[in-house]
């Protein structure tokens, strides 16, 4: 191959620029050319398929730098949709008319369905990516587990998954953790941290919603902030659990730290975070509610005289706040685990291309022995029987139902992630990156002003 193309698609991740670095990085030492396209999927359904040559006579252009979170290319959550061949004969045509020879497409679960349908026309590789760590498999043929049952609303049957019996190992994780997640990790478990103190100060308790969708990694990787109670969407929420375990923690130490995910369910299976009916362009359901749900539940289940007949608090309403994390958990620099495994996952899904993979995925394993290092499967691996890829959950193992907090396969997981997540060079940045008076002096320069003046279009 002489020349490929590569994206990045859904929510942006602190990793995508460090992805998107090691790939060309790999690509010059090949004498390939790399070409970015912007917005993702987007570019390839608009006719004049907006690009950047990344790697002008094979060296990097200097605004790909791997310590800037987000995506020089842009991103977007705009998928092609294998149905509509003729959006798809048309994607092909325009990249056949570039003599783009193989795609590189970083993303997750949704961008690994997406790419499905051009793999069938040009080889495709997936570089994972997702702050929720849902792109993998607890197990090899955990999508073997996942069967249909019938239901009243569209389209007419629902997803249910049945765990394979048996021990778990986590050395047969497939895909162990995606890039973008520790650093994810990193700014929830800080900012977690950080409202204690208020929680300490005005004998609160703080319910502290982290992203994650239906996936609980997030909310598990927070338990490195040290709250009290984490709320995870796997395990449905047992409310009489929830109110012993706070007032226990409350009565105890005169506030209460709580992390829910944003996925969580009712014991009926319903998300307590569903607040609207509104869907992403994606299709998956935005969730924004779950914290507030929790607290409604608390104020009613705890009531005033519980704050006030020990003067703790005026009332229940003015005890129990919510914060979330929110974007923040998605943006800005990325610590050294991400930058370093995103950037050999973006090298290794060049060569995958290279040696005439087709529709294959690079992904991050882990065992006692080698500890990290790149890998692949074929795409299909993640496959359920009808073609469908779901979002990982986190397996229920890794979490204690009756004390509410990371279990010990938990710690064991997230443990070869984290104990040295962290570079010195992290560090140094924020010593040397936030009081610069330049910061003060100058107005913010978008790197997409620099990036735009590189753009090029199909039509010149
Ligand atoms: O999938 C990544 C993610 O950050 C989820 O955790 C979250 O629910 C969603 O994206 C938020 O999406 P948006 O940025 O479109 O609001």
């Amino acid at each position: 191959m002489k020349r490929i193309g590569i994206l990045t698609a859904g929510g942006d991740t602190p990793a995508l620029n460090a992805t998107l670095h090691g790939a060309v990085t790999r690509a010059n030492k090949l004498r390939v050319e790399v070409i970015g396209f912007i917005k993702g999927f987007s570019s390839l359904l608009n006719p004049r398929v907006p690009h950047v040559r990344l790697n002008p006579l094979f060296s990097t252009i200097p605004e790909l730098d791997p310590t800037y979170g987000g995506t020089i290319i842009g991103a977007s959550r705009d998928y092609v949709d294998g149905h509509d061949q003729k959006s798809v004969s048309e994607i092909v045509m325009r990249l056949a008319h570039l003599k783009i020879e193989g795609l590189i497409c970083i993303g997750g679960d949704g961008t690994l369905n997406g790419m499905q349908c051009l793999s069938d026309h040009l080889p495709t590789v997936l570089a994972p990516k997702t702050i929720d760590n849902d792109l993998g498999l607890n197990y090899r043929h955990e999508p073997d587990g996942w069967q249909r049952e019938p239901c009243a609303e569209a389209p007419g049957y629902r997803y249910v998954h049945h765990t394979a019996a048996g021990a778990f190992d986590l050395e047969q994780m497939v895909n162990y953790c995606t890039p973008g997640y520790a650093t994810a990790v990193y700014v929830s478990a800080g900012g977690i941290q950080r409202i204690r103190t208020t929680a300490e100060s005005h004998r609160r308790i703080a319910i502290i919603e982290v992203m994650g969708r239906h996936s609980g990694y997030l909310a598990l990787g927070a338990a490195y902030g040290q709250p009290d109670i984490v709320l995870l969407p796997e395990h449905p929420l047992d409310v009489d659990r929830l109110v012993q375990r706070t007032v226990e923690t409350y009565d105890l130490q005169k506030n209460a730290v709580i992390v829910c995910g944003e996925g969580v369910v009712d014991s009926q299976g319903n998300d307590l975070g569903a607040e609207t009916v509104t869907t992403d362009p994606a299709g998956n359901k935005t969730l924004s509610g779950a914290a507030e749900a929790i607290r409604k539940i608390l104020i009613e289940r705890l009531g005033d005289t519980y704050f006030t007949s020990k003067r703790r608090n005026e009332s229940a309403k003015a005890a129990i706040f919510t914060r979330k994390v929110g974007h923040t958990q998605r943006g800005g620099r990325p610590i050294l685990f991400d930058r370093f495994y995103g950037a050999q996952l973006g090298g290794h899904a060049v060569d995958l291309l290279l040696e005439g993979n087709i529709n294959s995925v690079s992904i991050l394993a882990w065992n006692r022995k080698r500890g990290f290092h790149v890998a692949s499967v074929h795409a299909n691996d993640f496959r359920d029987r009808w073609g469908h890829i779901h979002a990982r959950k986190m397996h229920p193992s890794f979490y204690d139902p009756h004390a509410l907090r990371i279990s010990r396969t938990g710690i064991e997981y997230l443990m070869p992630i984290f104990a040295n997540a962290l570079g010195d060079d992290d560090l140094a940045a924020l010593r040397q990156g936030l009081f610069a008076s330049g910061n003060l002096t100058q107005p913010y320069h978008s790197l997409n002003v620099d990036v735009n003046k590189r753009i090029c279009f199909l039509d010149g």
